[in-house]
């Protein structure tokens, strides 16, 4: 158990990003009311995640993690949450496929509704109101009502939480997830494009697999992998007087662990070293994230590692790198040099999303397609280069057919963003610029595997000599 650590010692240091409730007797009361609620995850499924995690430290298992942006009460329906799990499951096959290892599925979901913000204030039209925080805290609505915190929404995001969780595993462990339920996976808009032929080409393999292997004895009724999938819950522990009610003792182990979530990070705004955002997540024993971004500097990087994951456990720590395509290449490879100086065991995951946001022509914030696929092959040749391994990838995106993100294989245009623009906060990608993501990365995936395969048949052959 970390040192000198409580579920309310962040409390005595530098907090940002974190409002002030104008109703602090209202604050406690909730923040009371939620200590008593029942955990959103039980702290063993956060032990298997960390597990499945260690080895993606290894380069033997790939990280999926993806999401909206922020969640929102608005769009809270089942079919949504249907949506992007079925994405998610649609990528972690073609991923599967190319890479030969199994992928960790962790989606930005069931609680992710807390948003850091450039700035407390937001003016429009000569009115200036608090900046919206998510709907966690208060409302998007330019109202003055609507913009105050307001302690009851935690209450609110909890429930929602709790649904959403609720129905995911029931995808997962109820026959949704079936491998032989592939096909249907594909949604109708991305079904009749040439990527949709691409993925319908995949499942037609993994049926011609999946006969094979029932030839073999490995039925669904043998084999759970094949009718059940694990699906983890993940969001940025940014509103920590949520995330300190939701945190509880394991009974089993003895340690502290934040029921809110099976993983939890630490955003690029909040990862100050003595500030109370890694105080909080330096005590919960859960697998955690810290987002880097382009001002990290190898030493930061280091000294947040040693304060995040001091015992140097596998699967603790992921370091979720967003440094945007024009960066990455210079910006990485020292980042990725001092940790394995220092053989620090860590998942290395490219968040493409967040250093690539620009404003359009047509005046929304975007994020070009083209950009983030070249931050991502940055991310891989970085590794490649260096010898360390590309563990895995954390997107913004959703199941919907939204026009957020520009570019695409069924270009989303400038002049279209406006079409389908429904983010809460950050553009996200679209089924289909998702997919399109995964069987990029796929390839990149399998030929690395194939170039292992030929160098371990050469050394094969080398001892035989
Ligand atoms: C986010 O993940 O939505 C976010 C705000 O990221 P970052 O901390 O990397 O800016
Ligand atoms: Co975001």
């Amino acid at each position: 158990m970390a040192d000198n650590w409580q579920p309310d010692s962040w409390r005595s240091k530098p907090v940002i990003q974190v409002p002030t409730f104008p109703d602090a007797a209202k604050l406690d009361e909730v923040e009371n009311r939620l200590r008593g609620y029942p955990p959103l995850v039980f702290a063993g499924e956060a032990r298997q995640l960390k597990k499945s995690l260690a080895a993606a430290v290894d380069g033997e298992a790939f990280l999926l993690q993806g999401g909206d942006c922020a969640e929102s009460f608005a769009e809270f329906h089942p079919d949504n949450i249907r949506d992007t799990f079925r994405v998610m499951l649609q990528m972690a096959v073609v991923l599967t496929f190319g890479s030969a290892c199994p992928v960790v599925k962790v989606g930005r979901m069931a609680g992710q509704f807390a948003k850091p913000r450039s700035s407390d204030n937001e003016t429009r039209e000569g009115i200036t109101l608090p900046s919206y925080r998510g709907d966690m805290v208060n409302d998007m609505a330019f109202t003055t009502e609507g913009r105050v915190p307001d302690p009851e929404r935690m209450v609110q995001a909890y429930n929602q939480a709790a649904a959403t969780q609720n129905l995911l595993r029931a995808f997962a462990q109820g026959g949704y997830a079936d491998l032989h339920k592939v096909h249907q996976w594909n949604l109708d808009f991305v079904g009749d494009s040439p990527l949709g032929d691409r993925y319908r080409d995949l499942a037609c393999r993994l049926d011609e697999t999946l006969d094979f292997m029932a030839a073999c004895g490995l039925t669904a009724q043998t084999t759970p992998q094949i009718r059940e999938t694990e699906f983890f819950t993940s969001h940025e522990a940014l509103l920590l007087q949520y995330e300190q009610a939701m945190t509880r003792i394991d009974s089993i182990s003895g340690d502290w662990y934040d029921t809110s979530a099976h993983m939890l990070w630490i955003g690029d705004r909040t990862r100050q070293l003595d500030g109370a955002h890694v105080e909080f997540l330096r005590g919960v024993a859960n697998p955690v994230g810290v987002k880097a971004g382009p001002t990290t500097s190898p030493d930061d990087l280091l000294r947040l590692i040693d304060v995040l994951n001091p015992d140097n456990e596998a699967g603790r720590l992921s370091v979720i790198v967003r440094l945007g395509a024009e960066k990455v290449e210079a910006l990485l490879p020292p980042l990725l040099r001092a940790v394995k100086r220092e053989g620090r065991r860590v998942v290395w995951s490219c968040d493409p999303m967040h250093a690539n946001t620009i404003t359009s022509d047509s005046g929304y914030k975007t994020r070009p397609v083209e950009s983030i696929l070249r931050e991502v092959k940055g991310f891989f040749a970085a590794h490649q280069a260096e010898g360390t391994h590309a563990g895995g990838v954390h997107f913004e995106m959703t199941g919907q057919n939204v026009t957020e993100c520009v570019g695409g294989g069924h270009p989303v245009t400038d002049d279209g963003l406006g079409a389908r623009y429904h983010t809460h906060c950050d553009p996200r990608l679209n089924a289909e610029q998702s997919l399109e993501l995964a069987f990029l990365i796929s390839e990149v995936l399998k030929d690395q595997r194939l170039e292992q395969r030929k160098a371990d048949r050469a050394a094969i052959v080398d001892g035989a000599e």
